[in-house]
């Protein structure tokens, strides 16, 4: 083979090498949202593949991380998504404006307007408030709620008596809040089993209640901010409602799961606590522009469409395009985000989000056709030699080897690859425990070049012969798993754009490919080596 891996091992890189103003992290804090890409590393592609004045498109937007780097570099950004919850939030994320000062006004207008009234639903007597409470039926603890005084302090567990713990909610006639359907199974998780088979359901009523009262002030207070406590109130809902346990974070592993020891946590404290996030994420953003905007700050638009066709982005008229679409099945935005777009009113119209989702019958095959339909759009609206960089992470060889085929078809050439371990993921050293955790940069270029011929072929076991005896070298002290697997899927791609076919490729998964580099060791390799090899 002619892969030089010498050349592809240099451009591994682990992200906590990477030196950054850590402090300007905190604008992620403006909301949580899923995959957000590591902003430092995008803002040095944006500057490698684009010039000031130039335009940025990002076709599945999200939170808005890389239109915040295009603009905060003097470049326009254009983006997309699907979610209207996300391009609320990618709005919110390139407004660089705060004014501490009005933000205190806002917030004194709400603690005028619903504090106490909230408060009071959580008063247990004794200047104490139930900071949370234990609900669920496994509860076996000595203890059913946690209590502290009016500042937030002094915490006691306790064990509340029945009229604070089940308390009489009234709510007035007028007062709304979302009352809709979950649709009838989510793929990952079902709830209905534990009784919640509306948005509201996801509540307890005395957190309803409470949200209901908060929301409605959010919305009839004339706030110079709203938007930003508007968001601090989404980001309280999944920690108040009944996804939540005392060592569970809502939604952690990208699941619904209602924990069977749930607990009803204070709104209006947890909101208090949002805000403040929001707030330091403003405060971050605002700095950041101050320090950036040398060259003034590039125009945005974001769009709430699908970009499966960007009508309103003119054919050629992209400098550079950049972008991480949705990988598979792995996190679904539209069913984690449902709870946040009924609240605000929002519309998801699911049918063209790209993913898989066997519930909804979305399989492998349409997904695959709807890669297609971007990757035909990229082509459209790029510029002849503009760069064009993929972020995904590289669980599914077979995505990687469906995307790299139809780009390569399409005319452009294979500029760069870069793997970026991901944030705090120490090398995993087992064979048994591995999953890869690398993130992926792979640029292209525009260049209209000529197809190559595809007549050629690699079998699988040929590129990762060559991985082991690579870092085989010193009897497999270098080897290392994630290295092995990123090399074997950066050598796949390589390979693809030299115009070869690999063969026996659908079959090729995680563990195919692990059992591939175990074989290779066995059956080349003297026992003292195959011990090193085991202990790594
Ligand atoms: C991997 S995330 C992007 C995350 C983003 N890079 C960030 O830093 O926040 C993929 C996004 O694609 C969006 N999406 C899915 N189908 C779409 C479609 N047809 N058109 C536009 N966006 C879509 C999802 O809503 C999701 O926000």
């Amino acid at each position: 083979m002619s892969v030089n891996l010498e050349k592809i091992v240099n451009n591994f890189i682990d992200i906590n090498d990477f030196e950054y103003d850590r402090k300007f992290s905190r604008v992620a804090r403006l909301h949580k949202y899923w995959s957000r890409k590591p902003w430092f590393i995008i803002g040095e592609y944006v500057k490698k593949y684009s010039n000031n004045g130039e335009t940025v498109l990002d076709p599945f937007c999200g939170s808005g991380t890389i239109g915040l780097e295009a603009i905060l570099s003097g470049r326009h950004f254009v983006g997309y998504d699907l979610n209207p919850f996300a391009t609320f939030l990618a709005e919110n994320s390139l407004n660089t404006d705060y004014d501490e000062n009005s933000a205190n006004n806002d917030l004194n207008i709400l603690q005028e307007e619903v504090s106490k009234k909230i408060m009071d639903l959580y008063y247990v007597g004794d200047d104490k408030y139930i900071l949370y409470t234990i609900l669920g039926h496994k509860n076996s603890q000595k203890y059913n709620a946690v209590i502290a005084d009016g500042l937030f302090k002094n915490k006691t567990k306790t064990v509340l008596e029945e009229k604070n713990l089940n308390p009489k909610i009234r709510f007035s006639k007028d007062l709304e809040y979302p009352d809709k359907k979950f649709p009838k199974k989510f793929y990952k998780d079902r709830f209905s089993y534990k009784g919640v088979s509306r948005v509201s359901d996801m509540f307890t009523k005395r957190n309803l209640l409470s949200l209901a009262l908060l929301y409605d002030v959010i919305q009839r207070s004339k706030l110079a901010n709203k938007d930003l406590f508007l968001l601090a109130f989404t980001n309280t809902l999944l920690h108040v409602s009944k996804l939540k346990a005392e060592n569970v974070r809502p939604l952690s592993v990208n699941n619904f799961w209602i924990p069977d020891d749930f607990i009803e946590e204070n709104v209006w404290w947890r909101f208090l606590d949002r805000l403040n996030n929001v707030r330091l994420a403003k405060e971050a953003l605002a700095e950041r522009s101050k320090i950036n905007d040398s060259n003034g700050l590039g125009r945005h638009k974001i769009y709430n469409k699908s970009s499966l066709k960007m009508k309103e982005v003119k054919n050629g008229s992209v400098d550079y395009l950049i972008t991480d679409p949705p990988y598979g099945d792995t996190i679904q935005y539209s069913e984690l985000s449902y709870i946040w777009n009924c609240w605000l009113g929002k519309d998801f119209r699911i049918e063209e989000e790209v993913i898989i989702n066997p519930v909804r019958e979305k399989g492998f095959s349409e997904y695959q056709n709807q890669l297609k339909s971007f990757i035909a759009e990229a082509k459209r609206v790029l510029k002849k030699d503009g760069y064009f960089t993929l972020a995904f992470q590289n669980k599914d060889l077979n995505i990687w080897i469906t995307v790299a085929e139809l780009i390569r078809d399409r005319g452009m050439t294979l500029e760069d690859i870069f793997s970026y371990s991901t944030l705090g993921s120490p090398y995993n050293k087992s064979w048994s425990k591995f999953s890869p955790k690398s993130d992926f940069y792979v640029t292209f270029k525009n260049t209209r070049g000529k197809i190559n011929s595809k007549n050629k072929g690699v079998h699988p076991e040929e590129i990762a012969r060559d991985i082991v005896d690579y870092l085989g070298d010193n009897n497999g002290a270098l080897f290392n798993l994630n290295k092995a697997y990123d090399l074997f899927v950066a050598v796949v791609l390589s390979k693809i754009f030299e115009g070869y076919t690999i063969y026996a490729c659908e079959k090729l998964n995680v563990e195919k490919v692990i059992g591939l580099f175990q074989q290779i060791i066995e059956s080349n390799y003297g026992n003292i080596q195959k011990r090193l090899f085991q202990n790594i």
